[in-house]
């Protein structure tokens, strides 16, 4: 189907425009729950877009898997290794234009999307070839999806090397510290160019573990992000985390899924 079919067929089907978002990435200071709001969008992406949504793990952590409950085999940054180490393979792929299905190899499947892991961030070194590859792959496997969501590392510059080059909407997430705060003000700087990062069309903050204690509105001014939406503290999360419980199995009615679902709302209105 070409795309242009492709684009109204899939209006038809789901009431809105999918050629708007196309990609979501989360990005946020270490441990301030990009993983957990990752693991429920995809969920409430794949009920939506079933068998339509991409699910990468940008973030060397790899803790996306276990959220999601779903194993992974080989990394993307495996396959970048045995590319380095054989030219035959790299001759391969660049004979055949095969990146793509080379990279629907490492895929691994979960309910209602697919999963692909980057795995460790590179040696030091520089093997531009083979990131120029690996990259062009998976732009092409994402334009196989209606929607991408991508648990990323600190900030959206990484996400240029490894990833994407442009993204439709970043989400920053941070909890109430002031550093987490601080950092997210900096991702922002980036995304919007100022230190020519990656192309992102929409970026705004979610605050995660908020209370009773929401930042002013001039804290916000200052960082100069909007405001996305707001995630409570849910004590089922760090329940099911210690316990190594997939958070796909949460109650879909208790604080945190809820929560997440507004912020879908937010971005996606014509769909959630
Ligand atoms: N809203 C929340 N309520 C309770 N615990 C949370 C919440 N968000 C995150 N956590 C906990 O905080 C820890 C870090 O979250 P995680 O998503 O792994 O952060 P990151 O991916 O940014 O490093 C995890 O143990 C998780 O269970
Ligand atoms: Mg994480």
């Amino acid at each position: 189907m070409d795309n242009g079919k492709r684009t109204s067929f899939l209006k038809e089907r789901s009431g809105f425009e999918v050629d708007k978002i196309k990609s979501i990435a989360v990005t946020g200071k270490g441990g301030t729950g990009k993983t957990v709001l990752a693991t429920l969008l995809i969920q409430l992406l794949a009920e939506r877009f079933k068998d339509r949504v991409l699910a990468i793990d940008a973030d060397s952590a790899m803790s996306l898997p276990y959220t999601l409950g779903v194993k992974v085999g080989k990394t993307v940054s495996e396959m970048k290794n045995e590319l380095i180490g054989s030219n035959q393979a790299k001759q391969r792929l660049n004979a055949g234009g095969s990146t793509k299905n080379a990279m629907r190899e490492l895929l691994s499947k979960g309910n209602g999307f697919d999963l692909l892991a980057m795995g460790r961030p590179e040696e030091p070194g520089c093997f531009c070839a083979v990131n120029d590859l690996l990259r062009f792959g998976i732009d092409a496997l994402i334009d196989e999806y209606d929607i991408t969501l991508i648990d990323g590392e600190a900030g959206p510059e990484q996400l240029n090397r490894r990833v994407l080059k442009s993204i439709d909407v970043l989400l920053v997430v941070a909890d109430m510290s002031a550093r987490s705060l601080e950092t997210a003000a900096g991702i922002m700087k980036v995304a919007q160019g100022v230190n020519g990062g990656v192309k992102v069309k929409k970026a705004g903050l979610v605050l995660n573990r908020v209370r009773d204690d929401k930042p002013s509105d001039e804290m916000l001014k200052k960082i100069g992000l909007d405001v996305f939406g707001y995630i409570p503290e849910d004590s089922l999360v760090n329940e099911y985390d210690r316990a190594g419980k997939s958070l796909l199995e949460l109650p879909s009615d208790s604080p945190c899924p809820m929560a997440v679902r507004r912020i879908l709302q937010h971005i996606l209105p014509e769909t959630f």
